[in-house]
């Protein structure tokens, strides 16, 4: 997570030397000292909006996040004019996880006081957090370095963003904590979604006969690919980026275990103690594949199979398509495998899912790890 390292001093009449003294006690590190005085002033009817601003900049800085995001509600209800009420309340939602609403505020301060560096430094790093490099950079871009002399390290990271050869986790974390409430009846009914399915056909033809497997369901979303693979899976795990997703899969109740992670750095981690591997139109949302298809070769027993959907291209090697989702060849599939030592047990065209009503022309995959000396 990107970090804050300047602020605006507040635009606000200072109402005497008690509150820059609880400014202080902060900036030295003593935030409990500095809320249990500020509380204190709140309660004896003396709760300005500076008062109650420090306030909640005591608390998230004590590490109380619940109790500032209620102060701020509190200060934002009280002093909805005062911009610096709903920066620090755009603050205290960042710091509760609650990035779309905390966005939002910011957007809001900034139309109360358009020249205030802080909001727009806070509202640039929360565009970066869900990963939306140009938003960031257009905001970033407005700051003066007097106002923050660090701006040219915040715009070199947005910078790099862009070029990433992903799509960028905030990104899809923030994306898909959104989709989870109304993702299953969108994917099943809007977007006639079938790549569990399409797997399972798949894995009869490559794999019959094959059950009770230990299999790990990468980007495995709500769930769904633990309801198609249920009849040949005696264990599933699964890793998702989206903790939204997750809480959807094990209600479920189908995984063994879950975990909210980045499918390359799980991968990265681990024996190989997989038979199975499913990836049903996940890896959509990266772009280069080699860290996960050898990641994949580790992690997979001798005679594992891994199966996924991919969105179809006729560039070289991958391109970003509509919909910021990334498109793959089938050479560039059949590359990547052989380089980590799996072969091409099955490749078919495939319709994973409609855009718009438009079928999205795709392939399901099955790659299969052979014995050991055996290539
Ligand atoms: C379109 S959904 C598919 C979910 C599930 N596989 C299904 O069949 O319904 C894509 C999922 O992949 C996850 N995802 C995308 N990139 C990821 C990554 N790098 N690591 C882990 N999960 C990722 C997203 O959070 C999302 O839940």
């Amino acid at each position: 997570m990107w970090s804050c390292s300047t602020m605006d001093a507040a635009r606000l009449p200072i109402d005497g030397d008690p509150l820059e003294h609880a400014g202080q006690l902060i900036a030295i590190g003593r935030p409990d000292e500095a809320a249990h005085f500020l509380r204190g002033r709140v309660a004896e009817g003396r709760g300005s909006a500076l008062t109650r601003i420090l306030l909640v900049r005591a608390l998230l800085a004590a590490g109380a996040p619940a109790e500032a995001l209620e102060a701020a509600r509190e200060n934002a209800l009280l002093n909805p004019g005062i911009s610096e009420a709903i920066l620090v309340l755009g603050e205290a939602l960042m710091a509760a996880a609650h990035l779309p609403t905390a966005i939002a505020e910011f957007q809001r301060a900034l139309r109360l006081d358009p020249s205030s560096s802080a909001a727009r430094l806070r509202l640039g790093l929360a565009w970066a957090e869900a990963g939306e490099a140009e938003r960031a950079l257009a905001q970033f871009r407005e700051i003066d370095a007097g106002d923050v002399p660090d701006i040219a390290a915040h715009i070199a990271r947005a910078e790099a963003m862009r070029t990433q050869q992903r799509s960028d986790a905030g990104y899809v974390r923030h994306l898909f904590d959104q989709f989870s409430a109304d993702y299953d009846a969108r994917m099943r009914g809007q977007l006639g979604y079938q790549a569990p399915e399409i797997l399972h056909e798949l894995a009869g033809m490559v794999m019959p006969g094959r059950h009770d497997l230990v299999a790990l369901d990468l980007g495995c979303g709500t769930g769904f690919a633990a309801e198609a693979f249920a009849d040949m899976v005696a264990a599933i795990d699964g890793v998702d980026l989206s903790p939204a997703m997750i809480a959807k899969a094990r209600a479920r109740g189908l995984y063994r275990s879950l975990e909210v992670a980045d499918m390359e750095t799980s991968l990265a981690r681990g024996g190989a103690d997989y038979d199975l591997m499913l990836a049903a139109d996940t890896l959509v949302y990266l772009g280069d594949l080699a860290a996960t298809f050898r990641g994949v070769g580790r992690r997979l027993k001798e005679h594992g199979f891994f199966l996924f959907t991919v969105e179809m291209s006729s560039a070289a090697e991958f391109e970003l398509g509509p919909k910021r989702r990334w498109r793959h060849s089938e050479g560039y599939v059949r590359r990547l495998a052989a380089a980590a030592g799996l072969d091409v047990a099955g490749l078919v065209a495939a319709v994973p899912r409609t855009e718009a009503g438009v079928p999205v022309e795709g392939l399901a995959v099955a790659l299969s790890k052979m014995q050991t000396g055996t290539k």
